[in-house]
């Protein structure tokens, strides 16, 4: 059966609720890999796909990026949402290709290289001791997603951007309802155009802070996005929006992902728990082992330029790809024990943060925060246990946990 290019595990990638169960997920995956590793998907309300679960095809198919480009369909929507998209004309990085994508990355990519992050680290470090005093005051029982995982990063990326720190819960709103508008409990409304006005909010908000930064530049990375040039000329105020709109929605939700579903998998594990308490110098590995154990972004779409061929299999002009960064993750050829999360685990060649030319801007920044914060927790911990079931979030593209009920004892 290896090498078929249909199989009844690819609807998982089009369905929001199987991302809600790991198990369901985790072993269509599997059965994708070994047996219809790029498989064409056909189901109602999405234009079909080529689903793309092997690391290594995953690797190469972004290698190509000329052949295979981001544009025009970048990650996975409904026929519906398509259009949606189509009629709002959000560009964001990515949503562009070489050569305007170099030039519009290079706005900001600056702001993310290991210079700024140092200079940034004793802002993060002192956010991750704030949050988990709140943990100690809290009084033993959360739930940390609500509480802790959504919160942290958000103060962290909105410190960057520097943006006031009273238009954080409105930022949280946003964000959740743009993410999260698979999962009913985060919807605003049911349709397309009532989600749609949460963009809409953002939008109004972000334009806003163009014109206050172009009138009165400060020293932030808000301020470079206002006021940057492209071949000269300053960005149109869609581009500028959409520029805000990616660093705050895609430095949000994913690294509040992986720090709660760290949390959760460390909790599960205790005794990687232990090993991590008796040897903190383990910590930048078990940060990459929660990146990959997590996986917060679902996938990416790429569009066949040309007539092409992955793995054998022809893909023609046109089709589109969908890259499974969480099938990636557990492919057996590369990882030793991939249902395993071993805070130890080296080399951990994840790609959760994908590879190439998109490579996540942010990759700097999100290892920091999440090293941060479980180095900050982690020595205090006296005892941690789960205080209710866990629960994901119904999504195709990015997320992880909405609940996290724990109960807990922390040191002094
Ligand atoms: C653990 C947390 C994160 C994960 C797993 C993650 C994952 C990803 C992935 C998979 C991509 C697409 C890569 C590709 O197409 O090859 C991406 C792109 C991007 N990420 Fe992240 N991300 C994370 C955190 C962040 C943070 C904190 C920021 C901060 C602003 C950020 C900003 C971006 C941007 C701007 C892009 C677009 C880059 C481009 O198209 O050139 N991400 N990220």
């Amino acid at each position: 059966m290896t090498g078929a290019t249909t199989h009844s595990g690819g609807a998982v990638l089009a369905d929001p609720q199987a991302y809600t169960d790991e198990t369901r997920l985790h072993s269509a995956l599997a059965e994708l890999r070994a047996e219809a590793p790029v498989c064409w998907v056909d189901v109602p309300g999405y234009k079909p796909f080529w689903a793309i679960t092997k690391h290594a095809d995953i690797m190469a198919v972004e290698r190509a990026n000329e052949l295979f480009t981001n544009s025009p369909r970048p990650v996975l929507t409904t026929v519906e949402g398509d259009l949606h998209q189509e009629s709002i004309g959000v560009s964001t990085l990515i949503h562009l290709d070489d050569p305007q994508h170099r030039k519009v990355r290079a706005i900001g990519a600056d702001w993310f290289r290991p210079k700024a992050m140092r200079g940034l680290k004793v802002r993060v470090d002192q956010l991750a001791k704030t949050f988990v005093d709140n943990m100690a005051r809290a009084g033993g029982e959360i739930d940390f997603v609500q509480q802790i995982g959504v919160n942290f990063p958000l103060y962290v990326i909105l410190s960057l951007l520097g943006l006031p720190e009273e238009d954080f819960p409105r930022m949280l709103k946003y964000t959740q309802e743009l993410f999260g508008s698979e999962d009913v409990e985060f919807q605003r409304g049911g349709s397309v155009e009532e989600r749609g006005l949460a963009l809409f909010d953002m939008f109004n908000y972000f334009n806003e802070v163009t014109a206050s930064r172009r009138a009165n530049p400060t020293e932030d990375l808000a301020s470079a996005i206002a006021n940057a040039r492209i071949d000269g000329e300053p960005m149109s105020d869609i581009d500028t929006v959409s520029y805000y709109l990616i660093v705050a929605t895609a430095g949000h939700d994913t690294s509040s992902a992986v720090i709660s579903g760290g949390m959760q998998a460390l909790v599960e594990n205790q005794d990687q728990l232990h090993r991590l308490q008796d040897n903190m110098n383990l910590m930048p590995l078990a940060t990459e082992e929660m990146i990959r154990w997590v996986t917060p972004v679902k996938e990416f779409m790429r569009t066949a330029q040309q007539d092409a061929e992955v793995r054998g299999v022809k893909i023609a002009k046109g089709d589109s790809l969908l890259l499974s960064y969480p099938s990636g993750n557990r492919d057996e050829e590369v990882f030793d024990d991939p249902f395993t999360f071993d805070v130890g685990r080296d080399p951990n060649k994840h790609i959760a943060f994908g590879y190439g030319i998109h490579f996540c801007l942010g990759a700097a920044l999100a290892r920091m925060e999440i090293n941060s914060f479980f180095t900050e927790l982690v020595p205090r911990l006296k005892s941690i246990e789960l205080a209710g079931p866990p629960e994901n979030m119904a999504t195709v593209f990015v997320g992880g946990l909405k609940h996290l009920p724990i109960r807990y004892e922390l040191k002094d």
